[in-house]
């Protein structure tokens, strides 16, 4: 459904009726009758009410966002950037501790503008609210807040934004789990050229330091003929480039009532015309199949790039985190990869300081990082996440003992990755424009098929369109180019 088709939708509901029992029917009415809501407040204001919707986390939790704005914009909301709105939804996140604090951090600024304007209303889902603590630090310190729902009713947000208008005082709404996906509800794009998809929700795979499966649920995977009809709407929109979202990709369709691999769901998803460009994150190393690296080879769609999560190059820490493969498994994984795909970028995510992890832990990974050779990595300091087992396990790391040995991992990741990125220096590459330069703006930047950027002279009407590109300098992680 397009967004006039979604208009011509709502108008034909009654909002004073009954809500339908059927999803998304009901979520339409609710939509209708927030715009009920929103028109009495635009008669109030003279204006249209704005609002904000902010991200933290994950890719993921970009496309909810996404989904929040689309319902946002279709009751008769003004998307803007700015927090000083009138209504101000965080969707949060709660993989690291730091990711939580600064969500306590920017509500507490939020508390004043509310006071300043009476129309204001604030909102808090996603990750972090799944967690029963949190609620509780809400009700108890952050009383201001109008609404809070988590990751399994995201959907219901309509609904949940009425009761805001129909309700005293705070609106709760947290579920433990679902086995319930619900399509075709409306979107908002960041980019009218690009765009997330997500393919399989929630994560079975419990790596014992990771509080993902406690707030996101078990994993689901989407049907194969929905996720098809997504991707071939949006290339007709003009979207040429797709990121398939999952927790664990390379698992997704094995709980399909026609179970089905994902290699084969990219098979199908090459075959659409028009579409350019396919991505996906995350892939977990124990399930990445053979046939997956042929179905990559042999694409002419999918991109020159892998993200393949190590965590750690220790057999033992690997199997204290529960990450069911050895260093040795990986780095053959890693080599059979690069053997069968040799233009690939493989890049990674790392844990330091996981509980009991020790000098020499941090050696084999930096061992695994030069032998992959990765065109970048995210290293992060161990955060001890209530309720998984690793914020049982009595070896914690002290902050003192953990800074040191992150500092050395990052260098050889920096170290590594010059070295890598430049190999491409002196060839062309096709580029996909995204934006103009941030510094400068007689530069546009965009993105080789690896994933690494390129900046060079253009102007904007480029953006969205797929460049040859000579690379001409590598500066570290990006290259300096010009369009041939
Ligand atoms: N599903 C993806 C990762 C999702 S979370 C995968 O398995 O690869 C993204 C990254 O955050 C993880 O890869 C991990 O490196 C990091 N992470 C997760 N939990 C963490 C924790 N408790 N402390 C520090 N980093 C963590
Ligand atoms: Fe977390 Fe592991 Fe699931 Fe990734 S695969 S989300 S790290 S539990
Ligand atoms: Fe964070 Fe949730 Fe993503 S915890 S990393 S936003 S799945």
């Amino acid at each position: 459904m397009n967004r006039n088709e979604m208009l011509e939708r709502l108008t034909s509901i009654d909002p004073a009726g009954q809500a339908p029992a059927n999803e998304p029917e009901r979520q339409y009415f609710y939509i209708a009758k927030l715009k009920k809501h929103v028109e009495t407040v635009i008669a109030e204001l003279g204006r249209k009410p704005t609002c904000c919707v902010t991200t933290f986390g994950c890719q993921m939790n970009s496309r909810d966002s996404e989904k929040l704005a689309g319902i946002l914009e279709l009751a008769g909301y003004e998307l803007i950037e700015d927090e000083n709105a009138d209504f101000v939804i965080f969707n949060t996140c709660t993989v690291r501790d730091n990711a939580n604090q600064r969500v306590y951090g920017r509500l507490g600024e939020l508390k004043g503008m509310k006071k300043r304007n009476p129309f204001m209303k604030i909102a808090l889902c996603g990750c972090m609210m799944q967690e029963p603590s949190v609620i509780e630090k809400i009700k108890k310190s952050y009383g201001f807040v109008d609404l809070i729902f988590g990751t399994h009713n995201i959907y219901k947000f309509a609904e949940l934004m009425v009761a805001t208008f129909e309700q005293k005082g705070m609106v709760i709404d947290i579920w433990q789990d679902t086995d319930k996906i619900v399509e075709d509800l409306p979107v908002e794009r960041k980019y009218p050229f690009k765009s997330g998809i997500n393919i399989m929700f929630g994560c079975n795979n419990f790596c014992s330091y990771c509080i993902v499966p406690y707030v996101r649920g078990r994993e689901r995977s989407r049907n194969p003929q929905d996720i098809i009809k997504e991707i071939t709407d949006l290339v007709a929109e003009g979207v040429v480039e797709i990121m398939l979202l999952g927790q664990n990709v390379n698992s997704y369709g094995k709980n399909l009532k026609e179970p089905m691999t994902f290699a084969r769901l990219l098979q199908e998803i090459e075959k659409i015309e028009g579409l350019k460009r396919i991505r996906f994150m995350t892939s977990h190393p124990k399930d990445l199949s053979d046939e997956l690296i042929e179905v990559m080879k042999n694409s002419k769609k999918i991109c020159r790039h892998l993200h393949l999560p190590l965590q750690s190059g220790s057999t033992r820490i690997l199997t204290a985190m529960n990450r069911r493969y050895t260093k040795e498994q990986y780095l053959a994984l890693a080599e059979k990869i690069k053997a069968a795909i040799p233009d690939i970028s493989i890049t990674t995510d790392i844990i330091v300081g996981f509980p009991g992890e020790t000098a020499e832990d941090v050696e084999e990974t930096i061992d695994v990082i030069k032998k992959v050779g990765y065109d970048n990595a995210f290293t992060f300091i161990y955060s001890k996440r209530t309720g998984t087992p690793a914020a049982a396990m009595e070896n914690q790391v002290s902050e003192e003992e953990v800074k040191p040995l992150f500092d050395k991992v990052l260098k050889t990741v920096q170290e590594m990755a010059r070295k890598r990125v430049q190999r491409f220096a002196g060839q062309t590459a096709e580029v996909l424009v995204e934006e103009v330069n941030d510094h400068d703006d007689s530069l546009l930047t965009g993105r080789m098929s690896n994933n690494t950027l390129v900046h060079f002279p253009g102007d904007a009407s480029l953006i969205g369109t797929l460049q040859t590109v000579k690379l001409k300098e590598c500066h570290g992680f990006y290259y300096m180019g010009e369009i041939l």
